[in-house]
């Protein structure tokens, strides 16, 4: 969309991709809403890109409804320039170039978040890259590093390498020297997960994961999103003392579990998920990113991998493809630029 497709720039109002009822991605439809403005400690981004994430079709499908007080409206991460400044906030002025952890309302042209959840854009990286750091970004580095404490030298598994959070993870751990072993379903994802530096890339549906852990000495960390009948599979594809760090659970979240092993092997289970956190503990993660990871992305250490991209209005064909498991990486919606 480009300015003239815009409501003009005195319009109060905008596009924005809304879900008209709980159901398949046709329930995403392009609609006008109130152009939303900041807050205390806010800032109000006009948004060039957005990212898709899984979580907006769970969203979409009635599944992970937004917190209480967040935009009805999909859409956790984007990149844009700061439109509006709110009372109480110094860091950011109009004009600056930012991505950020966005509550929900990423799918249009105007968004209002937590100014400590902005970040600047990478310095070589554009405004559709920067679009797709933030969910991944935060959730990779909250669970594996912070909540993980994966250490250089450890082996570390990641299931859906191929994934936007796979991409990441891979990346990341292996930047940091650790060493990464990945599943993902196909040969293609497989090679592609090499190339980003898994040691060790499964074809899920031809190999054992548990099995090449376990002659590898055992996974000290795993991070996994596909649960069900992972999670023993996952125990048993931990070293002693080993961590399971659980991100989602795209198969299902009931399980029969022997917790001897938990108990006899000294393993620890945990998890969490990003959006209930508090402004507090995601400002936190906001900061650990500033330091440990923008240096690396405008070192061109590392990169977010790019799989396609669609108009806002065409929401529908990018949770489409999404949700066809087909993409390597991430999908971003074109809003501006
Ligand atoms: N806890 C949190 O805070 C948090 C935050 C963001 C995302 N998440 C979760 O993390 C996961 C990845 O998110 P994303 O945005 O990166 O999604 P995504 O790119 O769509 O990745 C999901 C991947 O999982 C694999 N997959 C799908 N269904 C599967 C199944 N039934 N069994 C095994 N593998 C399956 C697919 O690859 P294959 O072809 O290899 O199967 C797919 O590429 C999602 O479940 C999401 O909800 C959690």
């Amino acid at each position: 969309m480009n300015e003239e497709g815009r409501n003009g720039p005195m319009s109060d109002r905008m596009n924005a991709v809304e879900i008209k009822a709980p159901g398949g991605p046709e329930a995403l439809r392009l609609g006008q809403r109130p152009l939303p403005r900041p807050g205390q400690g806010q800032i109000a981004i006009r948004l060039h890109y957005a990212g898709v994430n899984r979580p907006d079709a769970l969203q979409r499908a009635g599944k992970y409804n937004p917190p209480p007080g967040a935009s009805d409206l999909p859409g956790l991460e984007g990149a844009g320039e700061v439109a509006a400044v709110g009372p109480g906030v110094t860091r950011w002025s109009v004009g600056d170039r930012v991505c950020a952890l966005l509550p929900g309302g990423g799918y249009a042209e105007q968004v209002v978040c937590n100014a400590d959840h902005a970040l600047p854009v990478p310095e070589g990286l554009d405004m559709k890259q920067a679009a797709c750091l933030p969910e991944t970004f935060f959730t990779v580095w909250s669970n594996v590093f912070m909540r993980g404490g994966l250490q250089a030298g450890e082996r570390f598994l990641v299931h859906g390498g191929s994934s936007g959070i796979g991409t990441t993870a891979i990346q990341l751990a292996h930047t940091r020297g650790a060493r990464v072993f990945t599943t993902a379903g196909s040969a293609e994802k497989c090679a592609a997960c090499r190339e980003l530096g898994a040691e060790v890339a499964l074809n899920y549906r031809e190999e054992d994961f548990v099995e090449v852990l376990r002659e590898a000495g055992g996974a000290h960390l795993i991070l996994d999103m596909v649960g069900g009948s992972y999670l023993p599979r996952n125990v048993k594809a931990l070293a002693d003392d080993g961590r399971l760090v659980q991100i989602a659970f795209l198969t299902g979240p009931k399980v029969e579990l022997n917790f001897a092993e938990v108990m006899m092997r000294r393993l620890t289970i945990t998890g969490s998920t990003l959006r209930p956190q508090s402004d507090l503990a995601k400002a936190r993660i906001a900061r650990a990113l500033e330091r440990e990871v923008w240096p690396l992305l405008a070192a061109g250490r590392i990169a977010p991998v790019m799989d396609s991209e669609f108009p806002l209005a065409e929401a529908a064909k990018a949770h489409e493809r999404m949700e066809s498991s087909a993409h390597i990486g991430k999908i971003v919606l074109r809003i501006a630029g």
